[in-house]
């Protein structure tokens, strides 16, 4: 028997699609034109601020602050949980700020997954200390079986069962975020 534990990487190809990158073109331009239409009337020529959660939401933020046709900046925060495994604790931890202040803007956080919910509540009221002029959260993916503290998302690509997936900036791992479609992991990784 092999001793060697360098972990497998099924290739990405073998996996169920979800969502295909068309499919997420689609929702993605709904979004951005939905979010254009509201914030239209209250820009007065400031932008908007999209702030993203490192490093999952990199490549929908990409995305999404090009799908809005309104003036908007973005930022980045990086959290991390206390190790992969999620305890019901729900300790989040700050690990960048963001670089500009927030004070008296239309700041909407955008997130990869909204999962569990911690991370999204920690952020917010994290983000609501700086005194916005309004927070609202936008998420490519919502899983609300998953839910361990009450948070709704105000933008919502898709919302999905309980499965684990990657691509879109999702990873397994730190690998696969580059998929351009969403995926199935073929297993559930502890912790989810
Ligand atoms: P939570 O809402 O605090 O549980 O955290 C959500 C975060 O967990 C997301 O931003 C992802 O980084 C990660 N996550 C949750 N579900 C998945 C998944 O299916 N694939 C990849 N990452 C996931």
């Amino acid at each position: 028997m092999s001793t060697n534990t360098a972990p497998v990487f099924p290739p990405a190809s073998s996996m169920e699609i979800l969502f295909s990158k068309e499919q997420i073109a689609q929702r993605v331009a709904e979004i951005g034109a939905q979010i254009s239409a509201e914030y239209a009337g209250q820009d007065s020529g400031q932008p908007i601020v999209l702030i993203g959660v490192l490093k999952g939401a990199a490549i929908f933020l990409a995305d999404l602050a090009r799908a809005i046709t309104i003036s908007n900046t973005f930022d980045f925060v990086a959290v991390s949980s206390y190790g992969r495994a999620r305890v019901s604790s729900g300790a989040v931890k700050l690990i960048k700020d963001i670089d500009n202040p927030i004070e008296g803007k239309h700041v909407i956080i955008v997130e990869d997954i909204l999962d569990t919910g911690l991370t999204l509540s920690y952020l917010r009221g994290l983000m609501l200390q700086h005194k916005p002029a309004s927070l609202k959260i936008a998420t490519c993916l919502d899983k609300p079986e998953r839910r361990l503290v009450p948070i709704e998302a105000d933008y919502i690509a898709f919302s999905i069962p309980n499965r684990f997936v990657i691509g879109y900036g999702m990873d397994y791992a730190e690998v696969y975020r580059n998929v351009a479609d969403i995926r199935i992991y073929p297993e559930t990784p502890a912790g989810h």
